[in-house]
Parts: C-alpha cells; structure tokens; sequence
C-alpha cells in the first residue's frame, strides 16, 4: 500500500536550489516534506557532542546514534531531544560535517527507516543526494536539479549574508567543490542522477521558474487528468 504513495524525488549537489524548491513544491501539492540532508546535519551534530570522531573509527557509534535519534520536524524548526537546532545546523561547518557521516555506510543505512517514514499520504516530496537512486527507487517523479558551482557559490553566499554570518566566496567555492568531489565519490549511494531522472538546470532560473518546471512534469504524469 505504501508504493501507492506518490513521491517526487529531488536530488543533486549542494546550494543547487534543491531545498527551496522541493519545500515549495511540498506547499504547494499539500505534500509531505522530507530533507533527508537535515538528517545527516543533525547526525553529524549529535555525533560532534557525543564526541566521537566522524570517521571510520566512528562510524559504529555514530549509527546506533542515528538510529535512536528523537527529532521533531515543525514548519521550519528542527527539534533535537527537545532542543531547538534549527539555525546550529545550518552553518557551513555542520554542512560539511554532515557531508563526512554520510560517508559512513552503516550511518546510512541506520537512517533508511526513518526516511521511509515520510512517505505518508497525500504524497511526499523528497530532497537529498539519493532519493531517487537508493531511498525511493519506485517514486513517480524523479528531478536532478544542478547548477554551476559558480552560482551555487553566490546563492550560498548571498544565504548566509542574509543571516548575518560572514563569508568569503573563494572560500565558499573550494568547499562546495570538495563537498561535490566527497559526495559524488563515496562507494555508497554516490551524488548521482537515477537512470530515469529529469535534469533540470537552474544556474539561469529562479527557484520559481524551477518549480513551474517541476509541477508541469508532475501534472504529465497523473494518470487522471
Ligand atoms: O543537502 P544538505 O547540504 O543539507 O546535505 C548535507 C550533506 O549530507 C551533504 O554534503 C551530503 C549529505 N547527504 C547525503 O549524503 N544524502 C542525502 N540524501 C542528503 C544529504
């Protein structure tokens, strides 16, 4: 019963707009919204506390922690054990933290469950690097958003401008290309588009236009209209 649930699936490589236009979407079709990213940044989080190491040598630990993890999503708010994380794991650093727990395979898997989860009536819309290829094989709609690195940069930049926290675009660039460069070479569920993924190419739209493009390929693929 659970694969009669549409899912629409949007993957693709850091800052390419995939979290504005997957939540907009979610609004917009009254679905269900899964950022599979903010998973692994609270992961990578909780991990850091606990004070384990967010590599190999961790990686058991940071799985049963996984696994057990009490988080509540809210609109915008992500809650932690009771504690409101919301803006702790948006910075730069919890982003490339995360990027090093995903690596971690047994990390993976001990948060396919709770992913699974989100599939929930009347549909649900997934943002990540792996919905299509490993969470969701069978969703209805499948979207690989890229970018330019160049641009991906500046919206990066632009974002934390906007929220008061400093940053230097040079910088900014060498870590989305590493993060890329991690995430598209890791052995398991690499940054890559499903065989049957729409690619869509959004360094010249706005996250609008982006949705508009989305929404028009979900509406061909109703059977019932
Ligand atoms: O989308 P994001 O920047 O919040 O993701 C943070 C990191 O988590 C990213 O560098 C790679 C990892 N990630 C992943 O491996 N698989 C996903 N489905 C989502 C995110």
């Amino acid at each position: 019963a659970e694969k009669a649930i549409p899912v629409i699936c949007l993957d693709g490589p850091t800052a390419s707009g995939k979290g504005t236009v997957a939540a907009a979407l979610a609004q917009q079709l009254g679905y269900a919204f899964l950022d599979s990213g903010a998973l692994y940044r609270i992961t990578a989080l909780a991990a850091t506390r606990a004070g384990l190491a967010l590599d190999t040598s961790g990686e058991a630990a940071i799985a049963a922690l996984a696994q057990g993890l009490d988080i509540r999503f809210e609109g915008e708010r992500v809650w932690l054990a009771g504690e409101d994380i919301t803006t702790a794991i948006r910075t730069e650093e919890a982003g490339i933290n995360a990027s090093h727990v995903s690596s971690l395979p047994a990390v993976r898997t001990a948060l396919v469950a709770l992913q699974h989860s989100f599939r929930q009536l009347p549909g649900l819309v997934a943002d990540g690097r792996d919905m299509g290829t490993v969470i969701f094989p069978d969703a209805t709609l499948k979207v690989f958003l890229t970018a330019s690195a160049q641009i991906r940069a500046q919206r990066r930049y632009d974002q934390l401008l906007a929220k008061g926290d400093s940053a230097n675009m040079s910088d900014l660039l060498d870590d989305l290309q590493a993060r890329d460069a991690r995430d598209m070479s890791r052995s398991v569920a690499p940054l890559q588009p499903a065989q049957d993924a729409l690619l869509l190419d959004s360094t010249s739209c706005t996250a609008a236009q982006a949705v508009q493009q989305v929404l028009g390929w979900w509406q061909q693929r109703q059977p019932f209209v």
